[in-house]
Parts: structure tokens; sequence; C-alpha cells
């Protein structure tokens, strides 16, 4: 199963959602989060977080962070064989390595290699703001953007004082 609805909205799916779902349907999260433009201020993000960490917990069920650093439309129209120059590189990233080899097989299928990017606590190397973040690199080049990746967010990607308001 894919969640990829704005990150605002999590918190308002339905608590059922995943009732009758067997343990072992691997559910990936797109998500990224952006207070300043769309999802307001989300507290325990802004204090570190990781937004999958967070998706998690609001699902209460696992989740393996994918595709969210990737244009959908470059989803669409990038994909390449396997072993193609150039083959665009996915991080993927969870605490479940058989739910990362589902999601780095379904990367393969759709023309795209998966590079096992860590737990989901090492999932913000791969969030908005990260070398990693809307660049479609290689393989090679997805490991390094990932190893040069800094835990801090940046400046856009963090929630301003228009976003703190809002809740006021
Ligand atoms: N777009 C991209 O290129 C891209 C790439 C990577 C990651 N992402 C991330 O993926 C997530 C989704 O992005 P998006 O661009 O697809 O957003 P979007 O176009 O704004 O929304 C996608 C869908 O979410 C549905 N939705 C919203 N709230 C819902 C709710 N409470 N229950 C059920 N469905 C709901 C909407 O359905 P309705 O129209 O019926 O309301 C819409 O079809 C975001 O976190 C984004 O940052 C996006």
């Amino acid at each position: 199963m894919i969640v990829t609805i704005p990150m605002k909205n999590i918190p308002r799916l339905p608590k059922d959602l995943f009732d009758g779902v067997a343990d072992d349907v691997v559910v990936v999260d797109t998500g990224n989060y952006y207070p300043q433009q769309r999802d307001g201020r989300i507290d325990p993000i802004e204090q570190g977080t990781t937004e999958s960490r967070w998706v998690a917990t609001q699902l209460r069920r696992p989740v393996v962070k994918a595709f969210n650093n990737i244009y959908a439309r470059h989803l669409l129209e990038r994909g390449k064989p396997r072993g193609a120059s150039g083959r665009i590189a996915l991080p993927v990233a969870g605490d479940d390595q058989r739910a990362k080899d589902v999601v780095i097989r379904l990367l393969d299928q759709i023309g795209f290699d998966g590079v096992d990017a860590g737990g989901l606590d090492e999932s913000w190397r791969q969030q908005p703001g990260t070398p990693v973040y809307g660049t479609d690199h290689d393989a090679a080049g997805v490991r390094k953007a990932l190893a040069e990746a800094k835990p801090a967010r940046t400046a856009a990607f963090k929630a301003g004082e228009a976003a703190s308001a809002g809740r006021r």
C-alpha cells in the first residue's frame, strides 16, 4: 500500500484504515513535510522526529520511506532497464529489511535502482533540502548524497512564524 497524501492530512485518515490488512503488507510513505507552503507546523518533526517516523506513529503501522525524493513525472518518464547507464536510483529507508527488499524489487520492475538508506530514524538523509532530494542521481550518486546529508532541516523546510501563526 502506498500512502501519498499531503502530510497535514495524515492525522485525518480513518483510524481503522489498516484493520484486516495483513501484517506482511508493506506500507510505503512517499510524504514530505512542507511547513511553509502546505502542511503548517508539526511539532514532533520540528523537534527532530523523522517525517516517516511521525507518519508511522500516526498510522500505527510500520512504513518504508521511498519515492519521496523524485518528481512524480520522472517516475513516469525516466525509468530505464536494469543495468542501463545513468539509471536513476531512489533511497529506501525502513526498519524491516524484508519490507525494504519488496520496495527495492518494485522499483526495479518500474525502471529504477533502489538504495538501502538504513532505518527509519536515518531517513532524514532523504528528506526535503538534502543532497538526494529531487536530484535523480544514479546508485553511486545516491549513496554519496546520503553520506553527505546533514541532519538539521534547512530554513526553507522549517516552520516559520507564518506557519506557527496559523495555529494560534
Ligand atoms: N507530486 C510529486 O511529484 C511528489 C513527489 C514525491 C513526493 N511527494 C509527496 O507525496 C505526498 C503527496 O503529494 P501529491 O503531490 O500527490 O499531493 P496532492 O496532489 O496534493 O494529493 C494527492 C492526493 O491526496 C488525496 N488526499 C488528500 N487528503 C486526503 C485524505 N485525508 N484522505 C484521502 N485522500 C486524501 C487527494 O485526493 P482528493 O483530490 O480526492 O482530495 C489527492 O488525490 C506529499 O507529501 C508530497 O510532498 C510528491
